[in-house]
């Protein structure tokens, strides 16, 4: 299958970085490299290095970017992002970007199992395939709570109770192997006057992708490393798709750039700086014009900050 992605808010993140055509920068989520190459194009004696958990996004944007020589593309974490840096003698940045979670390929190429439309197709959701959980663990491992959990919390799925249960019901007549199994115990979770809203397996199959993945962990540590390796004026550039990515950029966002909190009739004691600023005081959503070549962009909100 060929890969193909649709760069979310392209233009808005490449002027937002503000990009020197001598600048180092990086990008933590290659996927279809649609991001990498305005940035590339917009570079001479630059340099731009960039991650993917997933080999198909390496082989396939690495193939097609390899004529920009001052390029690398490595297989790793971008929450290894300081290790990165250290493996390629990269000091310090000029910019970044995070365009988080799964690309439109990794919906669209059934056989991985990420989307609730497919129907025969196993249980996986790895962004890296060559290790870790799938989501076929996942269903058929956690205990009733552990799903429960994750299912409200990751899903913020009002039936969670009512699909864990079923869940376990089920896996304990015949293992859950595929997709369309998982959404037939989700549809029947989930009553039917609350199923107008979207696709009922939507949020359970969010809420599992994140917990394959650990989506959420570290999010707020990298986002530090990152804006610690910035030089002055540089910029990062994060793109979220559901409210709790988004919670935790805006906050570690919101604590970069508050300085001192102490009452100010007294001296400071808690010698807190800004170590940035907000470029976007609301995030900045999709155009009307990209709504209609692309719904997947609906949910997306970019937010750029600048280090000072
Ligand atoms: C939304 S797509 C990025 C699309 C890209 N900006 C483009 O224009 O084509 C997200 C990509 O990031 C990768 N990814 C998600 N989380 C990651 C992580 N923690 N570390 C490395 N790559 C990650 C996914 O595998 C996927 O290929």
């Amino acid at each position: 299958m060929e890969f193909r992605h649709y760069s979310v808010m392209l233009n808005e993140c490449i002027d937002g970085l503000n990009i020197k055509p001598s600048g180092t920068y990086f990008d933590g989520t290659l996927g279809g490299g649609g991001h990498s190459e305005e940035i590339l194009k917009k570079l001479d004696s630059g340099f731009l290095f960039a991650t993917d958990l997933d080999d198909d996004a390496l082989s396939s944007t690495g193939k097609r970017l390899e004529k920009y020589k001052n390029f690398k593309a490595v297989k790793s974490n971008f929450k290894n992002f300081l290790k990165v840096c250290e493996d390629l003698g990269v000091d310090k940045i000029d910019g970044a970007i995070l365009d988080l979670g799964v690309s439109s390929y990794q919906l669209d190429n059934r056989e991985r199992g990420f989307s609730y439309m497919a129907d025969e197709v196993l249980l996986d959701m790895r962004m890296d395939r060559s290790g870790g959980v799938s989501a076929y663990d996942i269903v058929n491992g956690y205990d009733e709570k552990r799903l429960r959990f994750i299912i409200s919390t990751y899903g913020e799925e009002k039936f969670a109770q009512n699909i864990a249960k079923n869940i376990v019901l089920e896996r304990e007549k015949a293992l859950i192997k595929t997709t369309g199994e998982l959404v037939k115990i989700i549809d029947k979770s989930i009553p039917y006057k609350f199923k107008r809203d979207g696709h009922p397996a939507k949020k359970t199959f969010q809420a599992i992708r994140i917990e394959v993945n650990g989506e959420l962990d570290g999010l707020d540590t990298v986002i530090k490393d990152i804006v610690g390796k910035l030089k002055v004026s540089g910029r990062l550039a994060i793109i979220t798709f559901h409210s709790l990515e988004d919670r935790v950029v805006k906050s570690v966002f919101k604590e970069l750039s508050s300085g001192c909190n102490c009452d100010k009739r007294y001296p400071c004691v808690c010698g807190k700086k800004e170590i940035v600023k907000e470029i976007t005081k609301k995030p900045i959503t999709a155009s009307d014009d990209e709504l209609t070549k692309n719904s997947r962009s609906r949910s997306a909100k970019l937010r750029i900050v600048e280090k000072l």
